[in-house]
């Protein structure tokens, strides 16, 4: 899979104790490599982190990313192959309370990464990820692509599009010329999947009221996402990391990676979904309302046609496979299955079966 290129590799993973940090964990281990990781703390109690023991097969070092020495230091002594950078502030409820926190770790944290890895001697490919909210939501109906216009009217997007302004920068000014170090920039939305427990997120605020047997508080049911399973965005980060590896070609571009056209549903139609699966017979039913207070931008799509064309991507789980993978874990999780790392597996061999039946070809 992805062409072996992660066996016996040292992949470092900045974000390692998040959620999409532990996932992509889980599978580089199945992969073969050496994993590291770099975090400042575990964002969540429960986390996928502690529940799935990673602190024993992932070497993990406790640094702020904001702090630029001690995270030079710790990369310099990795020397790592990969850099996978998912360390973030990654919720937008909290960039009002907190703008100054999520600017410096989300802009200046990527600066520092991409600072550490230009004094690297060793050979390195970095795949910086960032969000689909770094795009200006003009609010149209198209698939917003690579080179359409970076921006944001609340801090979160703001802080992804300043950190893909560094980015390019950083491409131009430094990484293309240092014949060792090879760099992406990758962009996706909304992800669900089990293990993720972050306040502010639609999936785990229902599992949380429901396991306490209240209604879910949702601010708006009829707003519309393109929702993907956390899998789909870490195939094509492993895809662009094996790409940047591999081709002499690959260098300084940015790729989204999203749910296809048609899999754009409503927040109303994804708890239907989940509550579906989770048999919710014995608790309150899930719907509240209440309005938000602060700006939150209309639908957003991408268009994934250079991931397609240059990576041969595509997602692979369909709308109603994306949420019953997302409802089974956790209930699993809840109901007693007390070895969730070899569940976590079963659900990413799963997808790689999709994937195998799909014909895509990171699966070789
Ligand atoms: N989950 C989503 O729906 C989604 C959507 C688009 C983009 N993203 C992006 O993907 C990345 C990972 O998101 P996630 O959902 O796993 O988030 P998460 O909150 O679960 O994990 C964030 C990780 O970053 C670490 N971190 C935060 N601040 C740090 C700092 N100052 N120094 C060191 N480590 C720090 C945390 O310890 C944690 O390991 C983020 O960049 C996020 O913006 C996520």
């Amino acid at each position: 899979m992805f062409g072996n290129i992660y066996k016996e590799k040292k992949v470092l993973i900045t974000g390692n104790t998040g959620f999409k940090g532990s996932w992509l964990s889980v599978w580089l281990i199945e992969l073969g490599a050496d994993v590291y990781g770099i975090s400042n703390s575990i964002p969540s109690v429960p986390a996928m982190f502690d529940v799935l023991t990673l602190s024993k097969k992932v070497k993990h070092h406790n640094i702020d990313i904001r702090e630029a020495k001690p995270l030079r230091d710790c990369i310099h002594q990795i020397r790592p192959d990969f850099i996978f950078h998912l360390a973030a502030q990654p919720i937008v409820a909290n960039s009002y309370a907190d703008p100054h926190g999520t600017i410096s770790t989300n802009a200046l944290g990527t600066v520092n990464v991409m600072d550490a890895a230009r004094t690297l001697t060793n050979k390195c490919n970095l795949v910086m990820i960032t969000s689909d909210k770094c795009y200006e939501n003009v609010e149209w109906l198209y698939g917003y692509r690579e080179i359409d216009r970076l921006g944001g009217k609340d801090i979160y997007s703001a802080s992804k599009a300043a950190a893909e302004i560094f980015i390019y920068s950083y491409y131009h000014s430094f990484i293309k010329h240092l014949p060792n170090l090879r760099m992406a920039s990758v962009r996706a939305g909304n992800v669900i999947g089990g293990g993720d427990w972050a306040e502010k997120r639609l999936v785990p605020d229902c599992i949380r009221s429901w396991t306490n047997g209240d209604p879910v508080i949702i601010r708006n049911p009829a707003s519309t996402r393109p929702w993907q399973h956390v899998l789909e965005p870490l195939s094509g980060y492993l895809v662009t990391g094996q790409h940047l590896a591999e081709s002499d070609k690959m260098n300084g571009e940015a790729f989204n990676f999203g749910p296809s056209a048609d899999q754009i549903f409503s927040v109303k139609e994804v708890l239907d979904a989940i509550k579906k699966h989770w048999n919710l017979s014995s608790t309150k039913d899930w719907v509240t309302v209440e309005s938000g207070t602060f700006h939150e931008a209309g639908l957003l799509k991408l268009s994934c046609e250079k991931a397609n064309t240059y990576l041969k991507w595509l997602p692979v789980l369909n709308f109603s496979e994306t949420m019953t993978f997302t409802a089974s874990w956790y209930w699993e999780y809840y109901n007693g299955n007390t070895d969730m790392q070899e569940f976590t597996k079963k659900q990413i061999l799963e997808y790689i079966s999709g994937a195998t039946l799909k014909g895509l070809s990171w699966v070789v």
